[in-house]
């Protein structure tokens, strides 16, 4: 298994491209199987789980292409199934559930399992299709959906603004019979670009990135060209990767409006964040960073998936902070890591406290999940010495080419096969 090793303590200096949004391409992947005709993908990251999910879509019955950022699908023989072998690396593959009950009115996917940061259900997602005329058993490990006729448009109130859960339902609801309200839905950017990519294909989709989304269910969805919005997530991780080396970056193509709640924190902290045009300048302001609070929640809140690289600057803050993970019931796997390294971190239940310390000294740790990866490889830019982090295997699910944008910028960073 692959490992990177660091040699921290480099101030971080010049410009990173930030790659197009794991988090939107692969619902927009998954939409391509509403689509009759082909559908051309643009700013496509190069990352393993876009893999699994072109996978996915030849085990459906699509032709799929992947060259350099530039993807293509053509659904000519839609199949019901998706199998558990692959399912179980990498649970967004449920994302293929809405839309082929949509078109096909049955449907065989593995009940994705849990991962390690929580249990991760899909049951708002079952419950929602179920108000669309869907039926359900889940058995042998599989879901397995039935639908007489179309999918009907309906009301649906989501308990909690689910991400998948929204994607799944404005999937299914794109074809169905009838207009669907969706109450409560999640306003993650990633949603609001789904919505957009499915309006392109012929979708009549409104209010997406407000709580109340409405689709007026079509006959049939074409190909189209579309670009995938750049990575809010990875962006926000180089913007900490900049403040915790204590350098100076300029981030390309950042989303900066979608990064509200983590600019404010991290100016709360001291971090200096100026937009100019086409990039974000990003330094530690006089020096000095200062601890804060943080909650992570839905959109617009502070998003979880920046809750662990956060703590990493925090790592290096004056004074102490509070860290509560409100989304995910285990997302704290980096904590016991970043101990290692010599933070001072500690943990009651789904609340971190974190007390600053002068420095980090670099040791051998280990990758549980794909944020916790990136945590620790910040930490490692940032401690003294040499930090090796193994299984990083998480790591390249989410961020494509990371050493090679690190070491374009001055880190000391390099991947070893084991
Ligand atoms: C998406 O996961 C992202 N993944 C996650 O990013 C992200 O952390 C999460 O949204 C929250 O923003 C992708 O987009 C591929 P949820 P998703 O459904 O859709 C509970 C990363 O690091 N829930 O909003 O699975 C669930 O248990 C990954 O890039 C139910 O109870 O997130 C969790 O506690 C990690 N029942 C909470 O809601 C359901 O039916 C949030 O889950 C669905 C969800």
């Amino acid at each position: 298994m692959d490992k990177l090793i660091i040699e921290g303590g480099i101030p971080l200096q010049g410009s990173i491209q930030v790659s197009g949004a794991k988090n939107a391409a692969l619902p927009i992947l998954m939409a391509c199987l509403l689509a009759e005709g082909p559908v051309h993908l643009s700013n496509v990251p190069r990352l393993a789980d876009i893999d699994t999910s072109l996978k996915l879509l030849n085990i459906l019955g699509c032709e799929t292409t992947f060259e350099g950022n530039e993807a293509t699908s053509d659904c000519v023989d839609l199949k019901p199934e998706a199998p558990y072998d692959l399912v179980k690396t990498m649970r967004a593959s449920v994302l293929c559930l809405g839309p082929i009950m949509a078109r096909l009115g049955e449907a065989k996917v593995a009940l994705p399992g849990g991962c390690a940061i929580g249990a991760r259900p899909v049951d708002l997602h079952l419950r929602g299709l179920e108000r669309m005329g869907a039926k359900f058993e889940v058995t042998e490990g599989y879901i397995k959906g039935k639908c007489k006729g179309r999918l009907k448009g309906a009301h649906i109130s989501l308990d909690f603004p689910t991400v998948g859960g929204t994607q799944n339902l404005l999937m299914a609801a794109s074809l169905a019979d009838g207009t669907t309200t969706l109450d409560n839905a999640a306003r993650e950017p990633e949603v609001v670009d789904l919505a957009n990519f499915l309006n392109t294909m012929g979708a009549k989709i409104t209010g997406q990135g407000t709580s109340v989304i409405t689709v007026e269910g079509v006959t049939s969805l074409k190909g189209c060209e579309y670009r995938i919005m750049p990575d809010r997530i990875e962006a926000g991780t180089y913007m900490v990767a900049a403040a915790i080396t204590g350098g100076e970056l300029e981030i390309l193509d950042c989303p900066f409006q979608e990064l509200d709640a983590v600019t404010y924190k991290l100016r709360e902290m001291g971090v200096w964040l100026q937009e100019e045009e086409g990039y974000v300048l990003v330094r530690r302001a006089n020096g000095l960073l200062a601890n804060v609070d943080v909650t992570t929640l839905p959109h617009p809140g502070f998003p979880t998936d920046m809750q662990a690289q956060l703590m990493a600057l925090m790592c290096f803050g004056k004074g102490a902070g509070i860290i509560e993970e409100k989304i995910f019931e285990n997302r704290f796997m980096h904590v016991l890591e970043l101990v290692r390294l010599g933070a001072d971190v500690r943990l009651k239940g789904r609340t971190a406290m974190v007390h600053g310390v002068n420095k980090l000294m670099g040791a051998p740790v280990m990758a549980s999940d794909l944020r916790a990866s990136a945590s620790l490889v910040l930490a490692g830019l940032a401690a003294e010495g040499t930090t090796t982090i193994e299984r990083i295997y998480h790591l390249d699910r989410g961020y494509e080419n990371i050493e090679e944008k690190l070491s374009g910028v001055g880190a000391r960073i390099k991947r070893v096969s084991e």
